[in-house]
């Protein structure tokens, strides 16, 4: 029988907190998981979560006789010595982070806290380790360590992430506190990058901001294959197999969304511009995701000329496949500029129902059944969201459609099956497929 772990905190049970309180929990932890949300906690303790994400509520419930609930911070530093912070830090009007909740975590610390260890979790700009630093020596806790140990976790894959890192970063100014987080990683991560607490902080705000940037790069080089006859995906891939640059993070679409990277970029931005530099390059990454979202009204425009009274459906609304999260989806600014053009929209995503899609989307749009419901009578459908079970409709469409016209946002569907389908087809920096065929490439990219 191996020696029991240490027990921990989390506060905050939001998405990053759950899955971070259920992964250490598996790992053999007793964690203590905080949250000013009685009712979600209630549910929590019942093996009931509201956030959709793989594996999550089974690793709950399997992990429920270790994991404790309470709105009582001195319950959970009655009981754990390193607490992980996780609560939201979402954007402010002018972009920066605001922490305001990260400042009522700090400002809620019972004097039990004495001798514990912070570990802030949640993003925050460069620099908010040092100030908070100030803030609890002000209240006369110095004796409260603080680390940063961002994540980088992935929606849909958040459990196999935590559980699988590709590195662990933690920022410490104590060598003790770095040795103590670092055993607590051991069990799970290879490699345990152990730096200073702003490096560990621009670490996570760099990491998202060049994975933005290139996702930013490779939807302009799509653009600019759609000009020349060239295909963005065997770009990509010729691209991709330098290992200087890797075949991740090249997949052309109609931009980026989440709750992290549209965040995070402005965030970092921000950051910048607040110590007097200009991010140009970011500010242009922010810019192109912008009128990528865009850039599929002139499809729609070039071949049905003015949108006003067509119906167009739209396949997808959750930022990327396997999540119900809305948060910066592309379907947003699309459905919008849609309804502004005068089209009636239709929308369908198979995980997303009527009340979370009415939160996001103009009241005008209307929100289908199923996939097909949405394309019943259409001009158009514009997939939005990679689902792979769009795959299987694409021979339903040319019946029910007015007309069979499909703009492919994600690359997902095969143009020559389109083509055999009987639709007119568009995807993202994809040639054509009579040009395809006349040069004597493959259907497919
Ligand atoms: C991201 C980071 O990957 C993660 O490390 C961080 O902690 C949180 O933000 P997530 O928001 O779950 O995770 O989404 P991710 O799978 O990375 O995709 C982000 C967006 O980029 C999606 O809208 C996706 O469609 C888009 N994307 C991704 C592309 O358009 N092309 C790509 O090649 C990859």
């Amino acid at each position: 029988m191996s020696a029991p772990r240490e027990p921990l905190g989390v506060i905050g049970v939001g998405w990053v907190g759950l899955v971070t309180a259920v992964a250490f929990a598996d790992l053999g932890h007793e964690v203590w998981c905080l949250d000013i949300d009685r009712v979600k906690l209630d549910a929590l303790a019942c093996g009931k979560s509201q956030i959709h994400e793989a594996d999550l509520e089974a690793t709950l419930v399997r992990t429920l006789p270790r994991l404790h609930f309470t709105d009582d911070p001195a319950d959970l530093f009655g009981a754990a010595r390193v607490a992980f912070v996780c609560v939201d830090t979402p954007p402010t009007a002018s972009g920066d982070a605001d922490l305001s909740r990260v400042e009522e975590v700090v400002a809620a610390l019972p004097p039990s806290a004495a001798g514990a260890l912070l570990v802030m979790k949640s993003t925050v700009p460069v620099g908010t380790g040092a100030r908070l630093r100030h803030v609890l020596d002000a209240r006369g806790l110095d004796h409260v360590g603080y680390a940063s140990n961002p994540e980088f976790l992935r929606e849909g894959s958040a459990l196999a992430d935590f559980r699988a890192p590709d590195r662990v970063v933690i920022g410490a100014s104590e060598p003790a506190d770095a040795e103590r987080l670092s055993a607590l990683y051991a069990p799970i991560a290879d490699c345990i990058v152990v730096t200073d607490v702003p490096s560990a902080e621009m670490i996570k705000l760099a990491s998202n901001a060049f994975l933005a940037t290139k996702i930013s790069f490779i939807n302009e080089i799509a653009n600019v294959c759609e000009e020349v006859g060239a295909s963005v995906e065997e770009v990509a891939r010729g691209m991709g197999l330098d290992s200087r640059i890797g075949q991740s993070f090249l997949k052309a679409g109609i931009g980026f969304g989440g709750s992290c990277f549209p965040k995070d970029v402005a965030a970092l931005k921000q950051l910048a511009g607040n110590s007097g530099y200009h991010f140009q390059l970011l500010a242009s990454v922010i810019e192109v995701n912008s009128m990528q979202k865009r850039r599929v009204v002139t499809k729609l425009q070039r071949h049905l000329g003015s949108l006003r009274g067509r119906r167009v459906a739209i396949w997808g609304m959750a930022f990327k496949p396997d999540t119900n999260d809305m948060r910066e989806a592309s379907s947003i600014v699309l459905a919008a500029r849609l309804v502004a053009e005068g089209a009636t929209v239709t929308a369908y995503d198979p995980a997303v129902d009527v009340a979370l899609a009415a939160r996001y989307l103009p009241p005008e749009v209307q929100i289908a059944a199923s996939a097909l419901e949405a394309a019943d009578g259409a001009d158009a459908v514009v997939i939005v969201t990679e689902w792979p079970q769009f795959r299987e409709l694409v021979g339903s469409l040319r019946a029910r459609m007015a007309t069979p016209l499909l703009i492919d946002g994600r690359n997902l569907i095969d143009p020559a099956a389109a083509q055999a389908a009987g639709l007119a087809y568009e995807g993202i920096g994809r040639i054509p497929l009579p040009a395809r065929i006349a040069a004597g490439l493959p259907a497919g990219s």
